[in-house]
């Protein structure tokens, strides 16, 4: 293989932040709204990623010929109230485009309330899946997807969760055993004047939340 994985040490955290900054912006609800701009800082979207990143959780594929970032997973856990009080602290939040993102997000995990559901205190979440755009559609997402479940199945996690807003990162959950645990599309969301807030490009037309059990012996909630 021409990659290395391995976990996200502190020392890489700019470099995955400078990663997404060129990346990320093709995330479909990203660009839909126009919340990060390509090559530009994004602040509001990089706090959410060094809040993840500080989780411990996370894995990087690294370009062996140059040492360079070619695709992440930040992974972060999930309590109980969190999506709760993130709702709340939006509300001081003047970004709209921020707000239509983390709004729809929020919204959907506040009705399927799986931590009931699946009776667990904290749940892995894969938040944020990137792949560099020289590297795309060569297996990395699947990669870094299947790793993140490993680390998720060491640290004695039941339960894996993704938000996936675009088709491509369903298609590896999909693979990997992952089942629907929430289906919205996006075209059904329109503003008071029946326009669509989120005009997500072809073939992205919904936002799945999808789960997995995790399958280890060694699971202590
Ligand atoms: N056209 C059609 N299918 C594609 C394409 C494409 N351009 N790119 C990937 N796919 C399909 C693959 O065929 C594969 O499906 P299959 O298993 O049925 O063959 C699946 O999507 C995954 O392919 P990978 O090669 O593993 O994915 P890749 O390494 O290219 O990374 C990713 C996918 C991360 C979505 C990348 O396109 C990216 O970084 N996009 C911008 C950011 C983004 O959208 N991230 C995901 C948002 S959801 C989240 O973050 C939790």
């Amino acid at each position: 293989s021409k990659m290395e994985y391995g976990p996200i040490p502190s020392s890489k955290f700019d470099e995955v932040i400078q990663h997404l900054r060129h990346n990320f912006p093709d995330e479909p609800l990203n660009a839909s709204v126009g919340l990060c701009v390509h090559g530009k800082p994004c602040e509001l979207l990089e706090h959410h990623d060094l809040l993840t990143l500080q989780d411990g959780l996370s894995v990087m594929a690294l370009d062996k010929a140059t040492g360079e970032i070619a695709g992440v997973a930040l992974n972060g856990i999930a309590r109980r109230g969190d999506v709760e009080k993130a709702l709340e602290d939006m509300k001081s939040i003047d970004n709209i485009k921020y707000k239509r993102i983390f709004g729809l997000l929020n919204n959907v995990n506040k009705t399927i309330d799986l931590f009931s559901k699946y009776n667990v205190d904290k749940i892995f979440e894969l938040r944020i899946l990137s792949v560099d755009s020289r590297f795309r559609g060569k297996g990395l997402a699947k990669e870094l997807f299947l790793r993140s479940e490993l680390i998720a199945e060491e640290h004695g996690f039941k339960l894996v969760k993704v938000d996936a807003t675009s088709l491509f990162t369903q298609k590896v959950a999909e693979c990997l055993g992952f089942i629907v645990e929430k289906s919205v599309k996006y075209g059904d969301y329109k503003d008071e004047n029946g326009q669509k807030i989120y005009d997500t490009k072809s073939p992205h037309d919904y936002y799945k939340v999808m789960i997995k059990l995790v399958s280890s012996k060694q699971n202590v909630g």
